[in-house]
């Protein structure tokens, strides 16, 4: 069975972004498991921190489950029609020392999704995480995009789908994705 780490960059309770994720997992096929890892602990980048104290231990543990892992998954909001800081500092940390990035990041099948309240559902935040994955070399995935809009009336106050469309959307996105994962 293939594994995909799965990552939301959203840190509240309530987050679509999160729920997203956790409706991913939910729905995988059984020839891929989706493990939902939390960015919470991962301390802003500071390259003195870095030079003193080498990678702090919840990036070295991070990093290691993706790097063993045959899948990323970015559940990504969009804050100012970009992408959003919290989850781009992780990605900062992730991507040091760059010596590492081929071992981390190098060919790493990764898909990019979103949720937000919006009309666009992360249309421009996935736009912008595009040279960021080219710049680490992943092998991105361009299967259906996830787009998904107006998170209030999507999801219900537990998180959970409330909308077919969406739903439908996202059983094709995991199938293919796994496919994508799974394949030599
Ligand atoms: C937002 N939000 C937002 N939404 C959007 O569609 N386009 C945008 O540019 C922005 N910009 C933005 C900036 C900042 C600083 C915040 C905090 C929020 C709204 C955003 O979609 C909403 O807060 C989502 O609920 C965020 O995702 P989570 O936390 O629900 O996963």
């Amino acid at each position: 069975m293939a594994t995909v780490i799965g990552i939301s960059g959203s840190l509240r309770r309530g987050s679509y972004n999160s729920a997203l994720l956790r409706a991913c997992a939910e729905l995988a096929p059984s020839s891929v498991k989706i493990e939902i890892a939390s960015i919470r602990e991962i301390p802003l980048y500071d390259g003195d921190v870095e030079t003193e104290q080498g990678i702090v231990e919840p990036v070295r543990e991070l990093k290691e489950r993706i790097a063993q892992a045959d899948g990323l998954l970015l559940v990504s909001p969009e804050y100012n029609n970009s992408l959003p800081g919290v989850l781009k500092n992780t990605i900062d940390w992730l991507s040091r020392p760059p010596s590492d990035i081929p071992r981390v990041f190098g060919n790493k099948r990764v898909a990019l999704i979103g949720a937000s309240r919006g009309r666009f559902g992360t249309v421009l935040a996935q736009a912008a995480w595009l040279p960021v994955l080219r710049t680490l070399g992943t092998n991105t995935w361009f299967g259906p995009r996830v787009l998904v809009a107006n998170g209030p009336s999507v999801f219900d106050a537990e998180g959970r789908i409330v909308d077919e469309a969406t739903h439908a959307a996202l059983v094709k996105f995991v199938s293919g994705f796994a496919d994508f994962v799974s394949a030599k």
